[in-house]
């Protein structure tokens, strides 16, 4: 569905991402893992526009991604970056209808309502400002703001960072329900252990070049992984 090839992306002198393939098959979660600097964010930047590559193309069911990035939403593709970036002076309602500026108007109260349905906590605090609420409910709005656009595949940013490990789970569960409802997800990962372990296919990425790939099991099994990623 979503191909990466060859794709180098540079910083000045820093190359942030070398030759880096990735396939994201239809339905599936696919995952990339790596360290702090690794080029992680990069990628889904240049994948959503954001960052422009020296080199490589990305395909998107089957046809070359337009350039500019309200295109690319456009063809079905959301962002929800690292970081959560809601907008914390307004209401939590109007982060989500932000979500949904490029779809037809005649839908964004069934779309509204679809988000309220899986995140009942952005139902109840609807009129509050975003900024009141925690880095979890935070997270979730973010992903409920980019499921406002009705896209066909999500493209998540370290979705568990900073979070503590029950609300973790939490997030993980909605993962696998948005996978359920028939969305693609590109999940990238600190957190080797919680996306190895919900996607089916995943990569490692090291200083900009994928090092390993393969179904999530076959990760979590290598030594390679558990002494590098999942501490021994
Ligand atoms: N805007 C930028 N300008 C210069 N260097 C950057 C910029 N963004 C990221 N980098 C560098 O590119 C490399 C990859 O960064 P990033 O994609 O953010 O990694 P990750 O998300 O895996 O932590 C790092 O060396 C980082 O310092
Ligand atoms: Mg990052």
């Amino acid at each position: 569905m979503l191909n990466v090839e060859n794709l180098s992306v540079n910083y000045g002198h820093i190359e942030a991402l070398k030759n880096v393939s990735v396939n994201v098959k239809k339905g599936q979660i696919c995952s990339i893992i790596g360290a702090n600097g690794a080029g992680k964010s990069t990628l889904l930047k240049t994948i959503s526009g954001l960052v422009k590559p020296v080199s490589g193309t990305i395909y998107f069911e089957g046809k070359p991604l337009p350039k500019k990035a309200h295109k690319i939403v456009a063809e079905g593709i959301v962002h929800v970056p690292e970081g959560r970036k809601t907008f914390s002076g307004l209401t939590i309602e109007d982060n989500l209808l932000v979500g949904g500026t490029l779809t037809d108007k005649t839908r964004l109260t069934a779309n509204l309502e679809k988000q309220y349905q899986l995140f009942p906590i952005l139902k109840e605090r609807k009129n509050q400002f975003a900024g009141t609420l925690s880095g979890g409910e935070q997270q979730m709005l973010a992903v409920a703001r980019g499921l406002m656009s009705e896209p066909k595949i999500i493209l998540l940013d370290e979705p568990s960072m900073g979070l503590a490990p029950l609300i973790v789970n939490q997030i993980y569960n909605l993962i696998g329900q948005i996978r359920e409802s028939g969305i693609t997800v590109l999940l990238i990962e600190q957190n080797a252990k919680k996306a190895l372990s919900i996607c089916d296919y995943a990569y490692v990425l090291e200083n900009g070049k994928i090092k390993l790939s393969g179904t999530g099991k076959e990760l979590l099994a290598s030594d390679e992984v558990r002494k590098a990623y999942l501490g021994g």
